[in-house]
Parts: structure tokens; sequence; C-alpha cells
């Protein structure tokens, strides 16, 4: 009998390289975002002439390739020419005025920033871009707790471009009125990917990461059936790492569809699509906010606490935070006002959820 013969050994992988599952990789090419490419450079090409640039807000669902789309253009700027300087900002993790600054000064190459004000820090910034000029792209946007750096930057760097991207459609028609006459963007959907072009996006990542002819035809098909219902690329990948995973664990040299529907089950624990799904707590909760929309967080809780509810805030906070997670409810952080920085809470009516898996 040949027990063995066919069983992954120790020192072997299905994977070629793992990393290229990863979210934040980007491969060569990009299929089926060549029309949104172009359609951002033309945005940009202003600047290349001397001329000023245009802007863009940039919107669609989470997974969908914008993030991808935005770095790819900056990337080929980058190698075209010295004299547009791109500038990428996550505002999930920048959410400031001062902490944009500093990021951005990094990426100019200027190091002194510690012990610097906001203003400072801005001078800085203008100097050194005014001799060129600057492409901006803030990504996550709807993320951001101030906007005085978009004014700022509107105001006194001469030529730019300037690129704002989020899942929220609407975040551009609740922006201050001074940043937005000075803004007047154009404005460009991302649409999610159809059945075929996940599959092209898919079938890319598996030449990438995995030793040839390890994944079975069925298993694969799955994975991009999934996908495509979740229309979120970040799935496919998810599950592909996943099946390929538990199928080394078993040693096996296939990834055959047992493989693949164990990992989509584990996938399952962690994505939540029906209210049904959600613990009575967070029903109520739900319920809740579904009665009382766009509410700030705070009055939120004070009605919870008004009907019996017993969560400390943190927990309450937390519990909405996974309710956003889920797509049930969105989240708005506002900043100035009456009562300084808050968060609006929405109850999401045409709440997009991923598909039954
Ligand atoms: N056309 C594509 N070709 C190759 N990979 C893609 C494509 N579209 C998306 N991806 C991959 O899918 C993952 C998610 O894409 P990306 O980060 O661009 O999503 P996003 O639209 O910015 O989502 P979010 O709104 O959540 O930030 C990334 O790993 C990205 O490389
Ligand atoms: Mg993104």
């Amino acid at each position: 009998m040949a027990l063995f013969k066919d069983m992954l050994h120790s020192d072997e992988s299905l994977f070629k390289n793992e990393l290229a599952l990863d979210y934040s990789f980007l491969p060569k090419i990009l299929p089926h975002r060549e029309q949104q490419q172009r359609y951002i450079a033309t945005i940009i090409k202003p600047l290349l002439t001397g001329k000023n640039g245009k802007n863009i807000f940039i919107y669609g669902a989470p997974g969908i390739g914008k993030t991808a789309a935005i770095r790819f253009v900056l990337n080929e700027l980058e190698e075209e020419t010295e004299e547009v300087v791109p500038v990428y900002i996550n505002c999930w993790q920048k959410n400031t005025t001062f902490k944009i600054l500093v990021d951005i000064c990094e990426q100019l190459g200027y190091r002194l920033t510690h012990n610097k004000r906001t203003e400072e820090l801005f001078q800085i910034v203008k100097n050194m871009l005014n001799k060129k000029a600057a492409v901006f792209a803030f990504d996550e946007v709807d993320k951001l707790e101030e906007i005085d750096f978009l004014y700022a930057i509107l105001e006194d760097i001469y030529k730019k471009s300037i690129l704002l991207i989020t899942n929220d459609k609407e975040w551009l028609d609740n922006l201050d009125d001074r940043v937005k006459s000075r803004l007047l963007p154009e404005s460009l959907e991302f649409k999610p990917y159809n059945l075929e072009e996940t599959k092209d996006v898919l079938k890319q990542r598996v030449q990438y990461a995995f030793v040839s002819d390890v994944w079975d035809d069925d298993s694969f098909e799955l994975i991009v059936k999934k996908t495509a219902e979740a229309q979120d690329i970040r799935i496919g990948l998810h599950l592909m790492r996943e099946s390929g995973n538990i199928a080394e664990d078993k040693s096996s040299r296939k990834i055959t569809l047992d493989y693949t529907n164990e990992a989509i089950k584990k996938i399952d624990e962690f994505t939540i699509k029906k209210s049904s799904d959600l613990t009575e707590e967070e029903q109520n909760i739900l319920n809740l906010i579904k009665k009382n929309s766009e509410k700030k967080i705070g009055d939120l809780y004070n009605v919870y606490k008004e009907q019996g509810g017993e969560l400390g805030y943190k927990s309450f906070q937390r519990k909405i935070e996974k309710l956003e997670k889920n797509k049930f409810v969105t989240v708005k952080k506002t900043s100035g006002g009456a009562d300084g920085n808050t968060s609006i809470v929405k109850y999401a009516t045409e709440t997009k959820k991923l598909t039954e898996f």
C-alpha cells in the first residue's frame, strides 16, 4: 500500500507566496479596473502640464478595489514624473489634521516633526509642495474627525488634485459648504464585480499565491461564487487562504471541496448576515436605533438606559461597533458644533448584507 505517497511532506507547502493573499498585496495588473484608473488619471493629468489638477470623490462598497486602484495610479504617477508628488493618507489611521500633517511630512522625507504645532507643520508641507505639484489621496474619509486640513490644502497649495475615497456615498453632502465649494469634485462610483470579473481577480491571486495545480476546479469555483455573492474580494482571499491552510493541516496535496466547505463554515462564525443571528441584546439595540435613527450615540445611550438597558457605555459602544461592522447601522463621526466630536448612528435601511453562505 502506498499510504503516504499522496501526502504532503512536512517540508512542502501548497503556498508559493502566501503574502499574495494579504489584503494589502498589490498585484502587477488590476483586472477590470482599467476604466476607473484611466478616469482618475484624467483628473491628475493637468498637473503634468503645469496646470492645476481636478478633484474627485470616489465611492463604493468595501473590498472592490478602490484603494488598490488608487495606489496603482499613484505608483504609476511616481514612475512617470518627479514634478508631481503623490501623497496617500489612510484617514482611518490618521483622523485629525495634526496626524495627517505629520504623516505628509514623513512622506515628504521631513523628519523633524517632533514638538511642532499644526500650523508649523502645514507651513513646512506648503513650502515643500508649492515648489512642485501634488496629488493627495485621502482614503476612508468618512472616518475623519476634522477636515481643517482640506480647507488649508484647497486654499494654500497651488497645484494639486484631491482624491477622496469612501464607502459612504453621502459623505460629501454633509461636508462644510466652504470646503465643498472650493473642492467641486467630479465623482466616480466603483461597482461590485460580477461573477466573471470576480473569477479573473481570484484566478490571478491563485497564480501568485499557490503552487500550480493544487486547486480542484470545484473548490475554486465555489469560492468564486461565494465571493461574487458577497461582493467583496476580501472574502475570496480569506477563503482561499483558509482552504489552503486546512488542506495543509490534513497533509493534502489538493485543495478539495471538503476543505473549502470547511473554510466557508468557519467564516459563517464571524460574518453575521441576518438580524436573527444577533443576540437578544443586540437586536434590542438595533430596534432602538431603528426608532431613533440619526441620533447622537450619547443620546441613544440615554434612551437605552431609560428603557432599562443594563450595559455600561463602553459595552454599548462596542455593540454599536459590531452592528456597524455587520452593516446593520452606519456611524458618522462629526466634529465641531456645540457638543464637540460625536458619532451619529443611523439605521441602515438598505442594509447590504452578505448573501447566505
Ligand atoms: N481588480 C482587482 N484585481 C486584483 N486584486 C483586486 C482587484 N480588486 C480588488 N482587489 C483586491 O481585493 C482586496 C480589497 O480591495 P481594496 O482594498 O482595494 O478594497 P476597497 O474597495 O478599497 O475596500 P474598502 O472600502 O473596504 O477600503 C485587495 O487585496 C485588492 O488587492
Ligand atoms: Mg480601501
